[in-house]
């Protein structure tokens, strides 16, 4: 018997050590004995960090909805899979069975196959969180389309940038989105959108505020006629293990954003064994996690994990301070939700509230709380234990990434004793490492240094859509036989893991990834702008706010600098979202460089940070001076 669920700490460390001792063996174990598979693999694992490639049960057949929903339908066809709970309190909540979902499923894919989508196509999701977003990506997956789901925040020419990287032929969104007490015109930034890709042959719009929209003849097509009009029979394309599941996009260093790649039997294995043993899920468990399946997290732990556990699983369509601060507690004690996994930020924005908003639910149903997305600091951790854990729940806070496509270091509750900001132990199969800089792994505990993975595991990506040197450049080439996460992190004297942050020139805001160069891209683009630099500070709720330092034109008209501020504002609105706006904007007179021309943005950061006593030695600089005229302006 495979340690599908593990019960208790020495259990952790026997299966840990058992799976560093015989990686294939264990995931061969756990892959045979819990998922359905229409031909077993020819191999469990191939791998070679250098060119990289990593290929987990190869030879293997399977549909990953058939693990997800079919499987379910003998034991579990009446019990919820999804409990839609809408922005609108006074709007009643679905609950969507396993029977009904396999129903939903089979008819949106047939209307996606009727539009033309086979396997191997790309198909773009920008759609609220609604069931028709679930229920499209197990669609795509039922007939081995590949999803590739954008976040419905992102701007129209985010969404265009996304649609033509991949090739997508088809769109699915809606009329409109509801977020709190505002409606957002998603239909209208799809049109703005497809106005520069002009290989979108169909769109296929839901109806959720009944807005008026404009339907282009001959490609939008109202999605609710054809999904009555459709067959409830889809039998599911039987795909190979490493076929691709879904492409999900994630902001890099530089550039444009980065479609990672995910495949189907690994990422299966991975995000369902994780879920099992990280939310401790037992049968009639009510689960919700509060991301959106626009990110990483609604991928893996709304829809594929908790589904291929045949769990219930709460997709809330709102916002936490809907009609008031309360929403999520009401929630919690509404649906009786046994665990609850939100991010960091939410904590913050929530613990600055009145506490009657959290004192007048009933919490009691909660054995599990998570966070993911960011670090999560002490006091949040303190006041999310006490005040919503009742100092009964454990806190799991876990550590990982679009690209790790499942949670890599976490504790398990009722398991892994737990310490505030620790994200504590490496998840069964990971097998961390830290590296100084100069390349080297820093053995032993108490050390501090670059977070890395020495070994595969089942649901890391594979490449970068189109771009698989890219893919090497970022990921393997910092360290030998290395997967690099591009975060820092230290292990203290039990060898407990703590996040300290990125290391490289991506900031997470309110827990989602900004690279830099896009935001200075969409600075200099406004034409009274020479040149600008963007880093993170410190900030009570997001976590990090922006801080952008920009250098005017010389010979530009003389503007006030507050209608600047708002138009560069606008300006990235526009081309990136409003998740990409600046908190502070500093015009100066240069920035500092190092002689090679880089920006030195060490400095930047700590002036920004109102940490700027020390800056350590700037002799080096091309342009010593500017610092000082930075420093004395700073806001
Ligand atoms: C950060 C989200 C500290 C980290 C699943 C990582 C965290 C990036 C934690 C990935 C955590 C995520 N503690 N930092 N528990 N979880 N991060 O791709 O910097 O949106 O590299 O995936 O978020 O963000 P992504």
């Amino acid at each position: 018997m495979s340690n599908y669920h593990i019960k208790h700490l020495e259990e952790y460390f026997q299966v840990y050590r058992k799976a560093i001792r015989n990686p294939e063996g264990f995931w061969e174990e756990i892959a045979e004995e819990h998922f359905l598979w229409r031909k077993k693999w020819d191999k469990v694992l191939e791998w070679d960090f250098t060119k990289p490639e990593v290929k987990w049960f190869q030879g293997a057949k399977l549909n990953i909805t058939e693990n997800c929903i079919d499987r379910h339908l003998t034991i579990r066809r009446d019990k919820t899979a999804i409990i839609f709970e809408p922005n609108d309190p006074n709007e009643k909540a679905q609950h969507i069975t396993y029977g009904e979902l396999h129903e939903k499923v089979c008819k949106m894919a047939n209307v996606l196959k009727e539009n033309g989508i086979k396997k191997g196509d790309r198909v773009c999701i920008y759609l609220p969180m609604i069931p028709e977003l679930a229920i499209s990506v197990l669609a795509c997956a039922r007939i081995g389309a590949i999803h590739s789901v954008v976040f419905a925040g992102f701007s129209s020419s985010a969404l265009a940038t996304r649609i033509n990287d991949s090739d997508c032929k088809l769109v699915l969104t809606s009329d409109g989105s509801y977020r709190g007490n505002k409606t957002i015109d998603l239909k209208g930034i799809v049109d703005t959108a497809l106005d520069y890709c002009p290989d979108v042959e169909t769109v296929l719009v839901a109806k959720r505020i009944n807005s008026d929209i404009t339907m282009k003849k001959g490609r939008d097509k109202w999605l609710a006629p054809l999904l009555k009009d459709a067959s409830n029979d889809c039998p599911a394309e039987i795909m190979d293990a490493e076929d691709m599941l879904f492409i999900l996009y994630t902001s890099g260093s530089t550039g444009k954003p980065k479609g990672m790649v995910h495949t189907c039997g690994g990422y299966m294995v991975f995000t369902a064994y994780t879920f099992k043993n990280i939310f401790q899920y037992k049968k009639d468990d009510v689960y919700w996690c509060t991301a959106d399946i626009g990110w990483i997290t609604g991928h893996s732990y709304i829809v594929y994990g908790p589904l291929a556990n045949g769990a219930t699983t709460v997709m809330f369509e709102g916002v936490p301070s809907y009609p008031d601060y309360g929403r999520f507690w009401e929630i919690v004690e509404k649906h009786k939700v046994n665990q609850f996994y939100t991010a960091p930020t939410a904590i913050r924005a929530l613990a600055k509230e009145n506490l009657e908003f959290v004192e007048k639910h009933d919490l009691s149903s909660l054995k599990v709380l998570g966070t993911v997305g960011e670090p999560i600091n002490e006091d949040a951790w303190h006041w999310y234990n006490y005040n919503v854990g009742k100092n009964r729940s454990p806190i799991v806070d876990t550590w990982w990434q679009t690209e790790t496509g499942g949670i890599m270091i976490s504790p398990m509750p009722y398991v892994t004793p737990t310490i505030p900001t620790f994200a504590t132990l490496p998840f069964i199969g990971v097998q961390p490492a830290l590296m100084d800089e100069n390349g080297n792994e820093l053995e032993g505990n108490q050390v501090e240094g670059r977070l890395c993975i020495k070994f595969p595991w089942p649901s890391i990506a594979r490449t970068i859509w189109g771009n698989h040197e890219r893919y090497r450049d970022t990921y393997f080439s910092a360290y030998k036989n290395m997967y690099f996460t591009g975060d820092g992190a230290s292990r203290d004297a039990v060898g407990y893991y703590r996040i300290t942050g990125r290391v490289d020139d991506v900031i997470i805001v309110s827990g989602h990834n900004l690279g830099t160069a896009p935001i200075e891209d969409s600075i200099n683009e406004h034409p009274a702008v020479a040149e600008s630099a963007i880093v993170g500070f410190p900030h009570d709720i997001k976590g990090n706010a922006l801080y952008g330092y920009v250098i005017l034109k010389e010979a530009g008209e003389v503007r006030e600098k507050d209608d600047l501020r708002k138009e560069i504002n606008q300006q990235i609105t526009e081309h990136i979202g409003p998740i990409a706006k600046l908190d502070k904007i500093q015009f100066v007179p240069g920035l500092p460089k190092t002689r090679s021309g880089k920006i030195m943005r060490r400095i930047l950061r700590k002036i920004a940070g109102k940490d700027a006593s020390d800056l350590g030695d700037i002799s080096t600089l091309l342009n010593p001076e500017v610092v000082e005229e930075i420093k004395k302006n700073a806001l």
